[in-house]
């Protein structure tokens, strides 16, 4: 049996984050249903944050009340313990808490300095663990930071491990704004693999300079089963300028796929998805591969 490959699809919270067009509510829960037909096995629906900083989420508690019924792991961004509890009140029982490994990305991001941030995820992650609650801890710009440049490897070491002993269900190198390359993502991801083992760990990848997929490609042959990605390419941080889209889920499970990995993912069912959401954004979407896949699912 082929070897599986977990996507977690982020199209419709980081795809949407930082679009200058708002999509509605109903919007979001249409991009919902195109998504979740697909088969993917995780979905993050929004964030649970202060709607005056990000906008294009307010209203994720009325999405969480109508998502469709589909087998399949639902999950929210929470920025502090008030959107933790939001969450949960809305019955969304798995979290993502982004924690910036520099001071500045944090202060950006979410008001906060690394240490305070550092002892808020502790606290959260503790509370978590102990209600039931999963939580996705994101270690973001792992690579380089848009306000302090390059990240050293060793202080994304200690801030995992930190982190890691805190029991977070998965623990998310997240190259932010795509600065990343394989040789940079293979010797992190393999240490993090040795120490940790694969099963806890997940990369999170932007496709700005171009390496996007190779540096999926690299955390693939370092042991990571685990790959955040976006319908048609779609993504941005709102607080890290220069941050071009995420990988394409498209391309990802091709690429998966093609190496003899199975992701479980429909990819004309894909493809259906990231032309609605083309439709909603006012721009066609799609990944690198996008004209050879469509002409193949035709
Ligand atoms: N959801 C909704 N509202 C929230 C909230 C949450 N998780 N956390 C705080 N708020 C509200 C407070 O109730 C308060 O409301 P009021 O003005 O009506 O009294 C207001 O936001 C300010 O609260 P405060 O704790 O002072 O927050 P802040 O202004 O320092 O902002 C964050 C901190 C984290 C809430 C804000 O920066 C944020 O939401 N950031 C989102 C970051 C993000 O999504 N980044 C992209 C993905 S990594
Ligand atoms: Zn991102």
């Amino acid at each position: 049996m082929a070897e599986r490959v977990i996507v977690k699809e982020v199209a419709a919270r980081d795809g949407l984050q930082a679009q200058p067009k708002h999509l509605t509510v109903e919007q979001r829960i249409s991009l919902l249903e195109a998504l979740a037909k697909t088969g993917v096995p995780e979905l993050e629906i929004g964030s649970f944050v202060s709607p005056k900083a990000v906008p294009q989420m307010a209203g994720t508690d009325e999405i969480a009340a109508n998502l469709p019924a589909a087998t399949l792991d639902y999950s929210a961004l929470v920025p502090n313990m008030k959107g933790y509890e939001l969450a949960v009140r809305a019955g969304i029982k798995s979290h993502a808490i982004a924690l910036a490994a520099t001071e500045q990305m944090n202060q950006n991001n979410i008001r906060k300095g690394l240490e305070d941030t550092f002892l808020m995820g502790e606290e959260l992650l503790d509370r978590a663990l102990s209600e039931g609650v999963a939580i996705h801890a994101y270690l973001a710009v792992a690579f380089e930071c848009p306000y302090e440049g390059a990240v050293s490897e060793d202080r994304v070491l200690a801030l995992v491990e930190r982190l890691m002993a805190h029991q977070p269900a998965r623990l998310v190198i997240a190259d932010t704004i795509g600065a990343a390359n394989p040789a940079a993502v293979h010797a992190m991801m393999q240490k993090l693999v040795d120490r940790y083992g694969p099963e806890r760990l997940g990369c999170h990848f932007h496709d700005t300079r171009a390496m996007g997929l190779a540096n999926v490609y690299a955390a693939l042959t370092a042991g990571v089963r685990q790959f955040d990605a976006s319908a048609g390419g779609l993504g941005g941080c709102p607080f890290a300028p220069g941050a071009k889209g995420n990988v394409a889920s498209e391309d990802v499970v091709m690429l998966c796929e093609s190496m003899g990995f199975a992701t479980g993912i429909d990819m004309p069912k894909l493809l259906d998805a990231v032309a609605l959401l083309g439709e909603m954004i006012g721009t066609p979407q799609g990944g690198r591969a996008h004209s050879w896949l469509a002409k193949q699912c035709a």
